[in-house]
């Protein structure tokens, strides 16, 4: 395992944070206006930074953590955000409900969870189709609020640069009041687990045990409050990462930057940028931007993937095999995870490549209903996640992740889970504009679940 080596660095390679432009790239519609396109693209190379460098590379050094089992990531979000959701309801929500998974899983795991949002930056989106039909008209498919509007008349759904700013600025505004929530100890929810709504929990067969890790937290939390002075409590700051695909590279690009006194570059947008599955080709643009950048990233891999493709992928992104450089988030769905997981890992355990092993068991397990609603079910979310540990133990390798798409809100968008949602409950308050997210109770069972599986492996190993 090398260290973090400058020699690696962009110059070395022939890179630069707009080299990407000279290759074939998905997944982009083109902006009709190049003009209005250099011009914003110009004025968001201008801004201030969102993140920072020292931020970048800590966290870098907790996923290096995860991949030797000393730590777990805990990676969710919406699957879109919109400009819309910038509220301080939507922002406080999630929030909660990550520190509140991530408090389950240590009090359960008993090992530092790192808490990454898909969150301040995630507003593009990948599609399987280029158009839709609405009505009697076909209309260019809607990419995500920083591409264009969701909306649908025959001017919003054209790529619109003007939106690299707004997302900029929706960003920033995000991660201001995340700040503030997470550093400033006034967060009340953090403090209060007995404000945590546990009573849907009451139907699963877990009830007791959720109920007095619950006190048990809060007996922690007041004893910790009542003996040490307020300075103290490391409690009153959180440590809390963003992450957000990066898909419209006019964004990332812009906003990558040298900083003083150290080699490289750094995606100032974001703390872990990832680049989905269907835009992670070896000889394409998104690739090509990834492997400059000094930011730890992810790389989906799911089906179709070819596992020669992704060996010279991760060996393009992290040449010197940096420990936390390179999470690998596989998303195979319950089809296919028990053929495809173990091939994956064989592959790159016989190449040597150090990787953080997380699971997405969210994008391989999306199903339509019969009324062509999209959602996805608990329990396969479940299954995979299981059947994850499990191969993971087998092969004598790590599970050091999740990565999930969830909100803090009460959607009705996933089926299942201790409440029953059933597909007649879909439509109550289905949301998304894009993939069906966990909500709040189903978010926190999955927590529960999560650490319970943890701890059964960790158990089975130690005996
Ligand atoms: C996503 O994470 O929202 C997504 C589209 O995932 P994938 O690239 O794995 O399909
Ligand atoms: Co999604």
């Amino acid at each position: 395992m090398s260290a973090s080596n400058p020699k690696t660095s962009a110059e070395k390679l022939n890179w630069s944070p707009v080299s990407w432009r000279n290759f074939p790239i998905r997944q982009m519609p083109e902006y009709p206006d190049n003009e209005q396109l250099d011009k914003h693209f110009n004025e968001l190379k201008q801004y201030p930074p969102l993140v920072s460098s020292w931020e970048i590379q800590e966290l870098k050094a907790k996923l290096a953590r995860a991949s030797r089992g000393e730590a777990f990531l805990l990676q969710g979000g919406d699957c879109a955000e919109t400009f819309a959701d910038c509220t301080s309801e939507h922002i406080v929500k999630l929030l909660k409900v990550l520190l509140q998974m991530s408090f389950i899983m240590l009090h359960e795991m008993n090992i530092s969870i790192v808490r990454v949002g898909r969150i301040a930056g995630q507003y593009a989106k990948p599609r399987s189709n280029s158009s839709e039909r609405i009505g009697a008209l076909e209309y260019p498919i809607y990419r995500g609020d920083i591409i264009n509007s969701y909306d649908a008349d025959e001017k919003t759904r054209i790529a619109d640069s003007s939106r690299l700013i707004e997302a900029y600025h929706k960003a920033g505004l995000t991660l201001n009041f995340l700040r503030a929530l997470t550093e400033g100890g006034g967060f009340a929810d953090l403090h209060h687990p007995e404000y945590w709504e546990l009573d849907f929990m009451r139907k699963n067969e877990y009830y007791r045990e959720y109920e007095s890790m619950v006190n048990s937290i809060t007996s922690a939390i007041r004893f910790m409050e009542g003996i040490l002075p307020s300075e103290l409590i490391t409690l009153r700051q959180v440590d809390f990462y963003t992450s957000h695909e990066a898909l419209n590279l006019y964004y990332d690009s812009a906003q990558t930057r040298k900083v003083p006194h150290k080699a490289g570059w750094y995606n100032l947008s974001t703390h872990m940028p990832w680049i989905g599955n269907r835009t992670r080709h070896p000889d394409e643009a998104h690739i090509e931007y990834l492997r400059g950048i000094e930011n730890p990233v992810g790389i989906k891999v799911g089906p179709p993937y070819d596992l020669g493709e992704i060996i010279q992928i991760i060996k393009k992104v992290n040449p010197s095999n940096e420990a936390g450089k390179v999470t690998l988030i596989s998303r195979f769905g319950k089809k296919h995870i028990e053929e495809e997981l173990p091939k994956l890992i064989r592959a790159v355990e016989d190449e040597g490549l150090d990787v953080l092993y997380s699971c997405d068991p969210m994008h391989g397990n999306t199903f339509a209903t019969g009324d062509g609603i999209k959602t996805r079910a608990f329990n396969d979310i479940l299954f995979e996640i299981r059947k994850t540990f499990e191969i993971h133990r087998d092969m004598k390798t790590i599970l050091g992740g999740i990565h999930l798409e969830m909100t803090g809100e009460d959607v009705t968008e996933c089926v299942g889970g201790a409440n029953g949602l059933s597909t007649n409950g879909l439509k109550n308050n289905y949301k998304s504009f894009c993939d069906p997210r966990l909500n709040y109770e189903q978010s926190l069972e999955l927590a529960f679940l999560v650490a319970k599986e943890w701890k059964k492996f960790k158990t089975e190993e130690s005996n």
